[in-house]
């Protein structure tokens, strides 16, 4: 796959080395917008003033509001990305959720196809709670390690993210479900969040972070929600250009608009700045709109083209025609079970595996001792994207019932019991949640524990559960093995006991790169303070009185591995990084054409070769250099991969296209995308320090 299949649809007008494209959403909605505008004019026309304002304003926390004697039912709204988020004293329908795997893991896959099945999973459920809504894809990006909500998002790679959330949104869609592409836009920390103002400069906003945006809407995503920071100098949610300018013009979006819950401040910047939708509704709009109108400082016309978009979008998703809520999902469980087992098992990440210690056959001999904070514990991130699940599986459960007797669990090992064990498995991590970004560095009595046991047993399997990259540099040498299995979802501890006993192949790759110290990270100094504290809870989360302050964006368009490779800096693990039990060779790089027009596709083929003694699916990545871009790029790109399953000796031939859209940069003086003619490099291999195939052709 080397691009999101929607954007295949894509038209792209060429006018002088400039270009716009305009892709057909792959999703029909049920009413046709025009039908739906229709209808909702016609109902608008019923409404009062008032009515409208409380249309634009939500109720009861997670609604929209209900006008029964004018046929407007209420809608319900839920969260998240990994699964449905259930709020007993909100909802009440939905008895129990699915957890998936986070969605850092769901990147970590490499695997969209499979996403797509768990947001179907995901829509289903939905349908099966009665919610219209469903409050994700999160697909804010990786650009530095102590994000408290990195978990939701999907790693530091726009093209990586962009082809998860095409599918993620094609599976929700498909169920009748609303997904909503979350959080537009910059809102890549979350330490004051409120109070902070994220300095983007507009070339890094198209190319970097509105890409997966453009996914989301290119695949049909009819709701959008705004992000708590400001951006440039405006909270997202009430900026004229964050809203009207770059999403609605820029990406063409044309379905609601909702703000996050409690993120606006200013009622009259929230009408005019093409905002339809004020969550959770108890404040601005409803206190000020109508005054405002009184005061002639805004127009009927704008509260109507507010009301307009939430109705039409409700009426065109076909939520008025049919009843939201249809127990018949609730048979579907079972599968969507599997399909996060089956997830778990794609997405854990083997980091590094000395001399083979993994896999430990079932059959082998040896005590196995496990200890660590996240064996008796499932492993989750907290906040509105939290997800219980249902029958979930400990790692000491999972691993008891793969190897019996020969697990030991110990709770706190002395030196003696360490040393003298065959292997040791060390569950450590990090808890992290919404509303609070986390040191990169693992809590003390964590990293405490790691250096213990990994200089007491060379034996020591390191398994790793957080949202994001953490510090494993002063023990990572000690280690025999470090397993990163994210937040894996309700059954991902059998998923890591399956890894371990070797029925499981892994296959997961790094969708972020992890560094040996944050000083190294682009995030460093950019993001909080000089001198500024972590804190936890929602007490600071919610405080208004702190000074705004800037987020700035320094790195620009060299997110993650692109800064890592420009500055020339080696990371702990570099993204793409994801080892095997089994080995693969790379050969026979071809392309064709050797000269590209602008308006042509290219196909690049190689071959993959399992040349290990088991089964394997390796991760093949294409990465594109620009040397001669007028504009500084990095030196490679993501802009191809593909997920190839080998018997052991097989070889395959992979095929990826690339299109002229992959080699398009934004030019800040046309405000429009362009490319450059010159060369181009072509970089093949199983991670971004790991290329096996260099080549390249010429971009006229
Ligand atoms: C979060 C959103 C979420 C909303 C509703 C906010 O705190 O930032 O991601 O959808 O709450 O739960």
């Amino acid at each position: 796959m080397i691009s999101p299949h929607h954007t295949l649809l894509a038209l792209c007008l060429f006018l002088a080395g400039a270009f716009v494209v305009r892709a057909e959403p792959s999703f029909k909605t049920p009413v046709s917008y025009a039908e739906a505008d229709r209808r909702a004019g016609e109902l608008l026309a019923k409404m009062t003033v008032l009515q409208k304002i409380e249309m634009i304003s939500g109720h009861h926390s997670f609604y929209t509001k209900a006008f029964p004697e004018l046929g407007i039912p209420a809608f319900y709204m839920s969260d998240a990305t990994a699964g449905v988020h259930i709020r007993p004293n909100v909802s009440g329908s939905l008895g129990k959720s699915t957890s998936f795997p986070a969605p850092i893991g769901m990147a970590a896959t490499w695997d969209p196809a499979l996403i797509q099945q768990v947001a179907q999973s995901i829509g289903e459920e939905c349908r099966a709670g009665g919610i219209a809504f469903l409050l994700g894809p999160g697909m804010n990006m990786y650009r530095q390690s102590q994000d408290g909500r990195s978990f939701e998002f999907f790693g530091e790679d726009p093209y990586l993210c962009a082809n998860m959330i095409g599918h993620y949104v094609t599976g929700v869609l498909e169920t009748g479900t609303i997904p909503t592409l979350k959080h537009f836009i910059g809102n890549e920390s979350d330490w004051h969040r409120r109070t902070s103002d994220s300095v983007i400069d507009e070339r890094t906003l198209h190319e970097v972070y509105m890409v997966p945006f453009k996914a989301g809407i290119d695949a049909g995503a009819m709701a959008v929600m705004t992000a708590y920071n400001q951006v440039n100098g405006e909270w997202a949610g009430q900026s004229h250009t964050v809203i009207h300018q770059l999403l609605r013009k820029d990406l063409g979006y044309k379905w609601l608009v909702m703000t996050d819950w409690w993120s606006v401040w200013d009622a009259e910047k929230i009408i005019k700045s093409g905002q339809d939708l004020e969550m959770p509704g108890d404040k601005f709009l409803k206190a000020d709109a109508y005054r405002l109108l009184k005061e002639g400082k805004v127009t009927e016309a704008q509260i109507d083209g507010m009301a307009r978009s939430v109705l039409r979008t409700c009426i065109a998703m076909g939520l008025y025609d049919r009843p939201v809520k249809d127990s018949f999902y609730l048979e579907r469980y079972p599968e969507h079970a599997a399909t996060a087992l089956q997830t778990a098992r794609e997405a854990i990440v083997l980091l590094k595996n000395r001399d083979h210690l993994l896999p430990l056959r079932k059959e082998g001999a040896g005590t196995i001792l496990l200890t660590g904070t996240f064996a008796t514990e499932m492993a989750r991130g907290g906040g509105s994207a939290q997800v219980e699940g249902y029958d979930n599986i400990t790692l000491l459960d999972a691993l008891k019932s793969a190897y019996g007797k020969r697990l030991e669990y110990v709770e706190s090992p002395t030196d003696a019991q360490i040393r003298s064990a065959g292997v040791v498995l060390l569950s450590t991590g990090t808890r992290d949640t919404e509303g609070a970004d986390r040191p990169f560095a693992l809590p003390d009595p964590e990293e405490k524990e790691a250096l213990r046991v990994t200089s007491l047993n060379p034996h020591t399997v390191v398994i790793v559960n957080s949202g994001g990259g953490v510090k494993m540099t002063d023990w990572n040498d000690q280690a025999g093995a470090v397993v990163y299995a994210w937040y894996p979802g309700q059954n991902g501890n059998r998923a890591l006991a399956e890894i371990f006993t070797g029925e499981v192949n892994p296959s997961g790759k790094l969708p972020i790169t992890i560094e040996r110290s944050f000083h190294d990270s682009p995030g460093y100094g950019t993001t909080m303070p000089p001198g500024a504290q972590f804190y936890t809870g929602w007490g600071p989360d919610n405080d208004m009185s702190q000074p705004i302050h800037k987020v700035e964006y320094k790195e620009g368009v060299f997110i993650g591995y692109r800064w890592y490779q420009e500055k020339d800096i080696k990371p702990l693990y570099a993204f793409g990084h994801g080892l095997s039990y089994t080995n693969f060779a790379y050969s026979d790089l071809r392309v064709a054409p050797g000269l590209l027009r602008p308006d042509g596709q290219v196909t690049v083929q190689f071959t993959v070769r399992n040349t290990g003694k088991v089964e394997g699916t390796e991760v093949a990545e294409l990465y594109v250099g620009q040397p001669q871009c007028p504009v500084p790029m990095p030196k490679m790109e993501l802009k191809g991969f593909s997920r190839v399953d080998l018997k052991p000796g097989e070889s395959r031939v992979v095929s990826l296209r690339l299109n002229p859209g992959d080699f398009a940069y934004w030019d800040v003086a046309t405000h429009a995308w362009k490319t450059a003619s010159g060369e181009v490099r072509l970089y093949v291999g199983g991670a971004s320090d790991q290329i096996a195939l260099r080549g390249g052709f010429a971009l006229k």
